[in-house]
């Protein structure tokens, strides 16, 4: 879908879009429009339920006096109430309600909000935020969808006073919504068609944008003695890879040192010779949602030239049973020197994570490290499906993170970290355990056990087994792949990393 921003004109033919807020009050293309129709959009507003409430909505057809085909109220809520995330959620609604009605292009009125601190430029791009992330659709497999179930909105054609600076702020919103994209696009592709060479591939198009792509090969990674990543893949036919991705758009900054984002890239998870039950193992698809995420950042971060620093590495393999297979007791040697029994080949997440965290501070020497990885099903008993788990050694990074994702909707919530839990993971014959055998606190145990990898520098670890994918639409996320901690990681660099 293309948006444009444009000067208010009068209303054409077509579906116009207008704003109401509650209790009725109408704002100044609404009233006009009124007045012209002579009252018609009063008396629709009485005869319906209609009262301007946030979420609600009135279709008009064909009203009287008006050359237009459709005329939409959109309730607005109450006026001080209005932030960025209503705006998208508002935007959101727009291209829910209207993508399959037949219009190809809609017209949105954005007017100024008298009691509202927010300029109708930056309303009208947040707004358009939030209808363009709604917009997205995953349709590249279904070659026999019927028209009227296809989209029909190509265009969302934005009136509002100040276009110029509306387009300007909406610019590099449009940046981060195609980091979105690609995210939720790695996120839905099958695993036959996405396995770690491909992946590799698809991160690799990001060197257009100016993004250094390095792809390490299974001989690399052996070199590395990267063990314990080599024993999650063994199973496999398809080999694993490595991928490191750098942005400098920040060049002549103090810090040398970038900042690190790191992603779980398991490509499909049966869960290994530990084989899941094969009801809802087609889930397992989307167990790459970390690297997804930190490509789709990167592709964000350089799409809007965020000037910082930053590299993101991505461990990708798939993890399967096979006469190859790595089989439980198995003792790895990961790359830090520390040797793990592998008791459970379904706590493969942590194993990948353990080298490729190492690698990545031991090359890069980040200013900080965020990890993201799909790695427990604990973290859905704890939290559910909105909100993604957070694990942190250091309070400021933790603190930050909570505040970026409150600020884009995309909520984490800190867990506890200690010996105690740490202790767990001791073993009797190598360094360490994969799993502590016991129940309960799984995240927390798994979170403590990536801790075993990480070297001073501050950390997080995002656990988004929850998030990852939605089975209903939301505002600004239609349901499928979200994409979930792009919009995050996007907004904790934007606020905390670009700023020297
Ligand atoms: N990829 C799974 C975690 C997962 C589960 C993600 C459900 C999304 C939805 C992970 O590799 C896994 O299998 N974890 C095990 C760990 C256990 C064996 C200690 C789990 O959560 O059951
Ligand atoms: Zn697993
Ligand atoms: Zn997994």
């Amino acid at each position: 879908m293309k948006i444009t921003f444009s000067t208010p004109s009068q209303p054409r033919s077509g579906t116009l879009v207008v704003g109401v807020l509650k209790g009725g009050q109408m704002l100044s293309t609404t009233a006009a429009l009124d007045k012209k129709s002579g009252g018609a959009v009063s008396r629709a507003m009485k005869t319906s339920r209609f009262k301007g409430e946030k979420g609600q909505w009135l279709s008009l057809l064909a009203p009287s006096n008006l050359p237009l085909n459709r005329l939409v109220l959109l309730g607005i809520g109450k006026a001080k109430d209005i932030d960025d995330k209503r705006l998208q959620a508002a935007g959101g609604r727009i291209v829910s309600m209207l993508a399959k009605k037949g219009d190809s292009t809609v017209r949105v009125a954005v007017d100024a909000i008298k009691e509202s601190p927010i300029r109708s430029s930056d309303m009208a791009a947040q707004l358009a935020f939030g209808a363009l992330l709604r917009s997205y659709r995953f349709g590249k497999y279904r070659t026999k969808e019927k028209t009227k179930d296809k989209p029909s909105l190509k265009t969302l054609m934005i009136q509002v006073r100040g276009h110029d600076a509306a387009r300007k702020v909406f610019a590099p919103m449009e940046k981060t919504a195609k980091g979105v994209f690609f995210t939720r696009d790695l996120v839905s592709e099958p695993s036959n068609v996405l396995y770690p060479e491909t992946l590799a591939k698809q991160a690799k198009t990001l060197e257009k944008l100016g993004v250094r792509v390095e792809i390490l090969n299974q001989a690399r990674l052996r070199k590395l003695g990267m063990g314990a990543l080599l024993g999650v893949a063994q199973g496999s036919v398809h080999p694993p890879y490595v991928v490191v991705m750098q942005w400098k758009g920040a060049p002549k900054a103090k810090n040398k040192h970038p900042v690190a984002f790191v992603g779980k890239g398991v490509t499909f998870d049966t869960g290994g010779i530990s084989i899941k039950p094969s009801n809802g193992m087609e889930d397992m698809k989307w167990d790459m949602a970390g690297s997804g995420v930190v490509i789709g950042l990167m592709k964000a971060l350089a799409g809007r030239k965020a000037k910082v620093n930053a590299v993101g590495v991505v461990g990708l393999v798939e993890n399967m049973p096979s006469g190859s297979a790595q089989r439980p007791g198995d003792i790895v040697t990961s790359m830090s020197g520390q040797t793990i029994e592998v008791l459970n080949t379904d706590a493969e997440g942590r194993l990948v994570l353990a080298d490729v965290l190492w690698y990545c501070q031991k090359r890069f020497k980040p200013r900080l490290m965020v990890d993201l990885a799909t790695l427990t099903g604990a973290i859905i008993v704890a939290l559910g499906t909105e909100i993604a788990g957070l694990f942190s050694n250091d309070d400021d990074l933790a603190e930050h993170l909570t505040e970026a994702g409150e600020a884009v909707g995309e909520e984490v919530w800190r867990f506890p970290m200690n010996d105690s839990f740490d202790r767990l993971l001791n073993c009797n014959i190598a360094d360490m355990k994969n799993i502590t055998g016991t129940r309960g606190a799984g995240s927390i145990t798994a979170s403590q056990f990536l801790q075993r990898f990480i070297n001073k520098v501050p950390w997080a670890h995002l656990d988004i087994a929850g998030v990852t994918w939605s089975s209903k639409d939301k505002p600004t996320v239609p349901r499928g792949g979200t994409g979930f901690g792009v919009r995050l990681l996007d907004r904790f660099v934007a606020d905390y990393c670009e700023k020297g």
